[in-house]
């Protein structure tokens, strides 16, 4: 583990890459949760026939779960540290996915789903917070959209396997325990891989654990000098209150923050992005688009283009990629919803003509690529940068409930919206989330890019304007 490895810049221990790569397991569950339904919804309706309300609160549980998992999971950070949680949540993944192999009664099923999204919920929080801990300042932006990488490669990988089950297993009643199975396989490896992590320094300075800290650091950076920064620059934010409770929220500095993270998060569901992670087969099967193209265009768009985000969120920043995120996101919307408007008489999805096909389809992709590139990784990541040291669970368990709570709301409503109100107008509703998030980003979101942690609370606590809060 003494090997390097070199970037530009600096060298990095092996070992910083091995700690995002498995804590980063958790956004892989994450993904592999969020990416399950897609392609099993019309096998889980074969076996258990919910109908379009049924299917849609069934893949909304899994949202309930995350909310009380991201709630609970801000007092696991504070007592068990970000470790323990992180084992803690792989082992839930694994019962909670092997339980539901067995193909239980609806009522057990939906437990499982719950304790499914309450992993998730946990996992959503630890891991950013984990990395945004661990990870050297420099590569902290690559480190953290590494969480979204992960999400987006378990959303990828799910979906594959799930064509792959559908296609060779055509009795349901074998597909879809292989499918939960293939979530169960990947969620043990999580189990076992976090109980190899070291524990966060920032946690463990936060218990008085210095010596353990430094053990830690010895094994992250490269140097003594490196060491000694490191530790000087936590102590420093230590001299603030430590780890501050829930009235925390009343300060006026901290409630500012909050705002910021709560929209954030308010916008990156409204943009609308889970009624195409989830739905994306079906409304694609609604103009006439069936097949591997229906099944597999909004993973792979997805997972592709996160990749880019990773550089980029260094060297552009991540304001200017929320811009460029939510511009390609408003203008295909609103293209979708007129290629959905031109259809609206047809009855006969297979009678659909060629143009609103295209246009569908050009749409959704380059909608896909301006999520994927930005307001998938960039939202988590500012999330995990913003708030100060005393106070950052607090603010992650809120951000991440609201994440939650929003994506719900748009899982358990997205098909039956489109059926009362015509299929075009609820992506005419999205551009318009769009529209406003672009307004929110100019005014009030700060620019996080190549600041520490701590300066970035020294700016927050001496009073500095929201948007100004990343300058030096
Ligand atoms: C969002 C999820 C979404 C995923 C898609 C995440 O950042 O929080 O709700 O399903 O991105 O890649």
């Amino acid at each position: 583990m003494e090997q390097t490895i070199t970037t530009t810049k600096t060298k990095y221990k092996t070992i910083v890459y091995f700690i995002c790569t498995v804590a980063a397991l958790g956004g892989l569950l994450f993904g592999l949760d969020q990416g399950f339904i897609a392609n099993a919804l019309q096998t889980i309706e074969k076996v258990y026939g919910f109908g379009i309300k049924g299917g849609e609160l069934y893949s909304a549980i899994l949202a309930t779960g995350g909310i009380i998992g991201a709630l609970l999971s801000g007092i696991f950070a504070r007592f068990l540290g970000r470790k323990k949680s992180l084992v803690f949540a792989g082992f839930i993944f694994t019962a909670a996915s092997a339980y539901s192999a067995l193909l239980p009664p609806i009522a057990i099923l939906s437990a499982c789903r719950f304790a499914l999204g309450f992993a998730v919920g946990v996992a959503s929080f630890i891991v950013p917070l984990y990395l945004s801990e661990t990870a050297p300042a420099k590569i902290r932006g690559s480190m953290g959209t590494l969480f979204q990488l992960m999400i987006t490669i378990g959303i990828f990988l799910i979906s594959v396997t799930n064509v792959f089950i559908i296609k060779f297993f055509t009795n349901p009643a074998t597909s879809l325990p292989l499918m939960f199975l293939t979530i169960t396989f990947f969620a043990a490896f999580m189990f076992l891989g976090s109980f190899m992590l070291p524990e966060s320094p920032r946690w463990l300075m936060l218990k008085g654990r210095k010596e353990d800290t430094i053990n830690v650091l010895k094994k992250t950076l490269n140097t003594q000098e490196e060491i000694d920064l490191e530790i000087k620059e936590i102590e420093e934010t230590l001299h603030g209150p430590k780890g501050a409770g829930i009235g925390i929220i009343f300060k006026g500095y901290f409630f500012k923050v909050l705002v910021v993270g709560i929209l954030l998060q308010v916008f990156q569901q409204l943009v609308g992005i889970n009624m195409m992670i989830y739905y994306a087969p079906t409304i694609f099967g609604y103009a006439g688009i069936t097949g591997l193209l229906a099944m597999m265009t909004v993973p792979t768009v997805n997972m592709l283009f996160t990749f880019p985000a990773i550089p980029l969120v260094e060297k552009w920043g991540r304001k200017k990629l929320l811009y460029i995120g939510a511009g390609a996101m408003f203008i295909t919307m609103i293209a979708a919803g007129i290629a959905f408007q031109s259809i609206a008489g047809v009855t006969e999805p297979s009678m659909i003509g060629g143009l609103p096909k295209m246009v569908l389809l050009i749409s959704v992709i380059v909608y896909i690529f301006g999520f994927a590139v930005s307001w998938g990784p960039v939202v988590w990541l500012v999330c995990s940068e913003i708030f100060p040291l005393e106070g950052r669970e607090v603010g992650m368990t809120i951000t991440t409930m609201v994440n939650w709570t929003f994506a719900g709301l748009v899982m358990a409503n997205a098909l039956t919206f489109m059926q009362d109100h015509g299929n075009a107008s609820i992506f005419y509703v999205f551009a318009g989330f769009c529209l406003l998030s672009i307004i929110f980003v100019a005014m009030f979101v700060p620019e996080t890019k190549g600041i520490t942690l701590e300066e970035l609370e020294f700016n927050l606590k001496s009073g500095k304007k929201l948007r100004d809060l990343g300058n030096h």
